[in-house]
């Protein structure tokens, strides 16, 4: 009996032993089984993350819940503003005959101050010359704001008479005031050129590859894509909390560690369709002063609509000048208008205008 005892608990010992061996093997497999699954959660939610900031939608299932609260609940006096919300808005100055009388492939709208009498000549002397190219209308239209200035007043329409390429929004230019500019356009376009395909924003420090851009969107054309917002995107970009910043977000104004996805304000290219519905989205998302950020963040956060960065998009025009053209903007980051000047010599005299060729640029 005894002997059996023992050997039963030898036999007991050695299956536990060979028990234990067993859960070991399998501890460790189910370990790396366990990482395995946990690697693929964790690229999952890193997927998920980035797509719930693609798809969020203002009334739909995906978008995320923070947003969800801060602007579904979002009490009806913070939709009240006459301009934003309620378009109010009136045009002074030109009125959009050309748009009307012929459609234009592309609307070009160029945000300018309106003291930059020199911007807006540098352009109008040279890509803006370019009212046609490869039988593609182009129309250019300066986007200013009001001043209490009489003089520069008298000034702007003076400018305007003679070039009749400029409107005027029913708000006070000033930089703190981008966002009625970026909503008054929507309404402006919706108004008056809503047969245009493709509408262009860009700041007066822009030079603009015009056969690249037509290009460029008449591929996007016969593909029949017709959600197109394209800009220099800006990821996960943190609001400045610091009161001294000129760019100061408080936190009761945006609750968020992360702005969404938005397009850098020097250059964006819209088709129609996404124009048509950020102009609507305007009457639902409260005022936010960072005109970039609503206008290209909000807007086309709340409408689902994806914002794309293209390749060869935009270069600094300085490090560009007599070299081969391979982008779709330009931009004058050292502020000398020469530099705009040698651009575009480099663009029409250059490779694009006269023969094709290869570009690489990433
Ligand atoms: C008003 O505009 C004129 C012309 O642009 C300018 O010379 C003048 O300094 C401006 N006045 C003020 C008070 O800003
Ligand atoms: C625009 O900005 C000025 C000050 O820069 C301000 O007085 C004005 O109320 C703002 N809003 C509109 C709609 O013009
Ligand atoms: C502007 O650029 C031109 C050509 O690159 C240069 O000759 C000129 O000195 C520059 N002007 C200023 C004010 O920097
Ligand atoms: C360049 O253009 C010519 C004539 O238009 C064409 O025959 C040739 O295939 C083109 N080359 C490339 C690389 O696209």
């Amino acid at each position: 009996m005894r002997a059996i005892k023992y050997t039963q608990v030898l036999n007991r010992f050695q299956s536990t032993k060979v028990f234990n061996e067993f859960m070991k093997l399998r501890t460790s497999t189910l370990l790396v089984i366990l990482l395995i699954i946990c690697m693929l959660i964790f690229c999952n939610t890193k997927i998920k993350i980035d797509d719930s900031v693609r798809l969020v939608r203002y009334k739909g299932q995906h978008i995320g819940t923070e947003f969800e609260r801060f602007y579904m609940n979002v009490s009806p006096d913070k939709l009240m503003d006459p301009l934003i919300h309620k378009h109010h808005f009136q045009t002074f100055l030109n009125t959009g005959k050309e748009c009307k009388a012929k459609h234009k492939f592309i609307l070009v709208l160029i945000y300018s101050a309106s003291y930059k009498f020199d911007g807006r000549q540098v352009i109008r002397n040279t890509f803006g010359s370019i009212s046609n190219f490869a039988n593609r209308d182009i129309e250019y239209v300066f986007v200013l704001g009001q001043t209490n200035n009489d003089t520069l007043q008298d000034q702007i329409e003076k400018e305007n008479v003679r070039y009749k390429d400029m409107i005027q929004g029913n708000f006070i230019d000033s930089y703190k005031n981008l966002t009625f500019k970026r909503v008054f356009s929507l309404f402006w376009v919706n108004k008056y050129c809503k047969d245009a395909i493709f509408v262009i924003k860009i700041d007066d420090d822009i030079i603009i590859n015009i056969p690249f851009l037509i290009n460029y969107l008449n591929d996007k054309e016969s593909k029949k894509i017709t959600n197109v917002l394209e800009c220099f995107t800006m990821f996960k970009i943190e609001p400045y909390r610091e009161p001294r910043s000129k760019w100061y977000t408080s936190v009761s104004d945006y609750p968020f560690p992360t702005f969404p996805p938005y397009c850098a304000g020097p250059s964006s290219i819209m088709s129609i369709n996404v124009i048509r519905q950020m102009y609507k989205a305007t009457s639902i998302v409260p005022f936010f002063w960072l005109e970039d950020v609503y206008g290209s963040g909000f807007l086309p956060w709340v409408l689902n609509i994806k914002v794309v960065q293209p390749n060869c998009y935009i270069k600094d025009m300085h490090q560009s000048v007599n070299k081969k053209p391979c982008h779709l903007f330009y931009i004058n980051n050292l502020k000398n208008v020469s530099d705009s000047y040698e651009m575009w010599k480099t663009l029409e005299t250059g490779y694009t205008f006269k023969q094709n060729h290869s570009c690489k640029c990433w």
